[in-house]
């Protein structure tokens, strides 16, 4: 396939940059730096959060699909995953691309958005523990980035792109093991972690799964 890889320079990024080339796909790397990629692939240079229009057409023009592991790494890169998808889903407006799959959070179906002022206040998926504590806890700690990716995914679900949202818990830089649970709409009971590998795994397995289109995908150990 041909695939656009934004944010391959990210640990899911590298990830699915790494997996996709060895799977013999050809891949755009869209980076807002290229100093730390780790292929030798063709290469946008684009800012996400001033957003060149052209640059991230040509990115997009002619893939199968987008993939994204985009997200703010420091506290200035703050909104990035709202405003870097909404430019990413115009340019596949503007170029007829219709797929991407891009990472969110396991906690983000019960943070409210414009889209979706009132959520569950639970995920089904989430056992005692994770709804009265962890849950509470991290969302507290991450509540801008939560509020920045819980307005992507509203940005996608208003789009008319072939969207899948995939919401990990707690990162890990663990091996590639293939062993994880999915579950479509909520969280994996006892899920705690997932390494970005396995994540970029299923990122790329879920190019293939037609029924994960307009799904939001919990992924855990
Ligand atoms: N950490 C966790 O445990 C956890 C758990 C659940 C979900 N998540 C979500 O998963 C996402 C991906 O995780 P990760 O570990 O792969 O994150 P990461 O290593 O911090 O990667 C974030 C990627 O976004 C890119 N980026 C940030 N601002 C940008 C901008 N203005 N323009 C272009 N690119 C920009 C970064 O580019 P640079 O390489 O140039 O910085 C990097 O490639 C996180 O951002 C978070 O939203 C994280």
């Amino acid at each position: 396939m041909k695939l656009t890889i934004v944010a391959a320079t990210g640990g899911i990024g590298r990830q699915l940059l790494e997996q996709a080339v060895a799977a013999g796909h050809t891949v755009t790397a869209v980076v807002r730096s290229t100093k730390t990629l780790s292929k030798q692939v063709r290469v946008i240079r684009v800012d996400l959060a001033t957003p060149d229009r052209g640059a991230l057409e040509s990115a997009v023009e002619g893939a199968d699909a987008v993939l994204s592991g985009l997200g703010a790494r420091l506290s200035s890169d703050e909104g990035v995953a709202s405003r870097g998808t909404r430019a990413i889903v115009q340019a596949m407006n503007a170029t007829g691309v219709r797929h991407i799959v891009v990472v969110s959070a396991a906690p983000i179906g019960t943070v409210p958005s414009p889209g979706r002022p009132n959520p569950p206040r639970h995920d089904p998926g989430d056992g005692f523990f994770m709804r009265h504590l962890f849950s509470p806890l991290t969302k507290a700690a991450l509540r801008q980035q939560y509020a920045d990716l819980a307005l992507m995914e509203d940005i996608l679900r208003d789009s008319d792109v072939d969207w899948t949202v995939v919401r990990p818990p707690r990162l890990t830089d663990g091996p590639m093991t293939g062993t994880y649970r999915v579950a479509h709409g909520q969280n994996l009971r006892r899920g705690l972690f997932i390494s970005r590998a396995d994540v970029a795994q299923f990122m790329l397995r879920l190019l293939n799964e037609l029924e994960s289109i307009k799904q939001s995908i919990g992924i855990a150990n």
